[in-house]
């Protein structure tokens, strides 16, 4: 299965692309958590991204494309996989397409998580992030064990750099342009299935996984 997940940043992409990977056994490709990596390398492309990513702004396309053509070589990808965060423009979408087209493949299915503005913004907020495996948690919905505490490696959680309330709102403006023209862009080629996100998170997933099973019976009838 080749899958898309989009919403803008806080929708819960994240959240739910960890629950999906596992059960449909596909490669999480989030560009966000890539770039991240590069990031903290101190990568010539990660500190040249560090730059828009904490102003809210996006990376320029060809950064992008670039990285996700390296990232459709490994081997893992050949089984299908789960894009999140990737297209963000227009451009982005053509490219991917062109790339798929050379491999002989196509998008099963792109998958909106639609949230209200203000509601992202306080899930943003409240997001606290592993230090040591990247888990995400919310102080409110979706609390770990122990106050800072990681669940499953007990390491530091902390908040992410670009996760202040003045870089959000630039990041939800910045996304919600740029979704307008994807969500056409797909709803034309008939492959966009919209998901009320608002719901509790495991409300969220069980919506999906109904999409993704009744896809694939059509797809065997
Ligand atoms: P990225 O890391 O992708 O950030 P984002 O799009 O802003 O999205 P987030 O990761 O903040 O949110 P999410 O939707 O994953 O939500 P989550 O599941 O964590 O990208 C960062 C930056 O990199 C971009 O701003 C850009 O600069 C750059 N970039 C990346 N890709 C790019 C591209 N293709 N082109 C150009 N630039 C690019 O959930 C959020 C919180 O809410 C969590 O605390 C979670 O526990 C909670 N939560 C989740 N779901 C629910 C629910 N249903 N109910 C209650 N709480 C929930
Ligand atoms: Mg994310
Ligand atoms: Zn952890």
């Amino acid at each position: 299965m080749n899958l898309l997940i989009m919403g803008l940043p806080g929708a819960g992409k994240g959240t739910q692309a960890e629950y999906l990977s596992t059960k449909y056994n596909l490669p999480h490709i989030s560009t966000g958590d890539m770039l991240r990596v590069k990031i903290k390398e101190e990568t010539r492309l990660g500190l040249e991204a560090k730059g828009h990513i904490e102003s809210g702004n996006l990376v320029p396309d060809e950064v992008m494309i670039g990285i996700i053509l390296d990232r459709f070589n490994k081997r893992d990808c050949k089984k299908g996989f789960l894009l999140d965060g990737f297209p963000r423009t227009k451009v982005q979408a053509e490219e991917l397409d062109k790339m798929l087209k050379e491999l002989n493949r196509t998008i099963d299915a792109v998958i909106y998580i639609e949230v209200g503005q203000e509601k992202v913004v306080q899930r943003i907020t409240g997001r606290r992030i592993c230090k040591g495996c990247g888990a995400s948690y919310h102080v409110i919905f979706n609390p770990p064990a122990e106050i800072g505490v990681c669940n499953s490696c007990s390491g530091q959680l902390i908040q992410r750099s670009d996760d202040n309330e003045e870089t959000v709102r630039k990041r939800i403006e910045v996304n919600a342009i740029q979704h307008q023209s994807l969500l056409e862009y797909y709803n034309g080629k008939g492959c966009l299935f919209t998901v009320n996100g608002s719901n509790p998170i495991n409300k969220v997933f069980t919506d999906i996984e109904t999409i993704l099973n009744n896809l694939s019976r059509s797809a065997v009838l």
